[in-house]
């Protein structure tokens, strides 16, 4: 299975805080945005740099500033969009496009219902969202239509994953590097993953 497992304290910490049923809708979103915030600042760390002159108050010096491509954030609807604010405290300008899919009921195969991207996203690092990383087919889908319009380097970004839908992303996108803050034991026959943190989406928005 090839997914990075983002071991560092905070983010362990927060997760355990935003798995737990006594969570609210409100500290739930405010985890999920400073986890996101931490992830960012790991997957982002290969981001390559040059040099550039900047002129302090005393001197000329050369400091160094981000170099390459820009970055388009892409959450998957509705509950990738609570990962999208913490990416943009760290990268203001990323732009961000929007891939909406709901689950035929009779193929239930992932149809897209929504799409809505950037131009140039053959140019751009893409970081896709979407917090739970159940079945996959939702988050392969989406990956799929990115592909077909061009998106050539792509990141997942998950909160929690089952085994089942590392596996599906990585048979179906090889290329597609996967991030999650938790890599947890397997689906329910709902299609819940265990131990997991129940419907995000819902705890996000406060529906039911
Ligand atoms: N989607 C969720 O929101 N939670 C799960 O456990 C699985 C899919």
């Amino acid at each position: 299975m090839n997914v990075n497992v983002m071991t560092h304290p905070l983010i362990q910490h927060k997760v355990t805080l935003i798995r737990s049923v006594e969570t609210g809708a409100k500290d739930f979103r405010e985890l999920l945005e400073e986890i996101t915030l931490l992830m960012g600042y790991e997957i982002t760390r290969d981001f390559p740099l040059e040099d550039v002159e900047v002129q302090t108050p005393l001197v000329k010096a050369i400091g160094k500033q981000i170099a390459g491509k820009k970055v388009a954030v892409v959450p998957i609807l509705r509950a990738g969009l609570g990962m999208v604010n913490g990416l943009l405290e760290l990268m203001p300008m990323a732009k961000v496009g929007h891939v909406g899919l709901y689950r035929d009921p009779e193929t239930l195969k992932p149809v897209e219902y929504y799409c809505k991207m950037p131009t140039d996203l053959a140019e751009r690092r893409i970081i896709v969202t979407d917090p739970m990383l159940a079945t996959g087919g939702s988050a392969s889908a989406a990956i799929s239509l990115l592909k077909e319009k061009g998106a050539k380097d792509i990141q997942l970004m998950c909160l929690v994953a089952a085994p089942e839908g590392v596996e599906v992303v990585n048979r179906d996108h090889p290329d597609v590097r996967i991030y999650v803050a938790a890599l947890d034991e397997k689906l329910n026959e709902h299609g819940y993953i265990l131990p997991g943190l129940g419907d995000a989406g819902d705890r996000i928005f406060g529906t039911k």
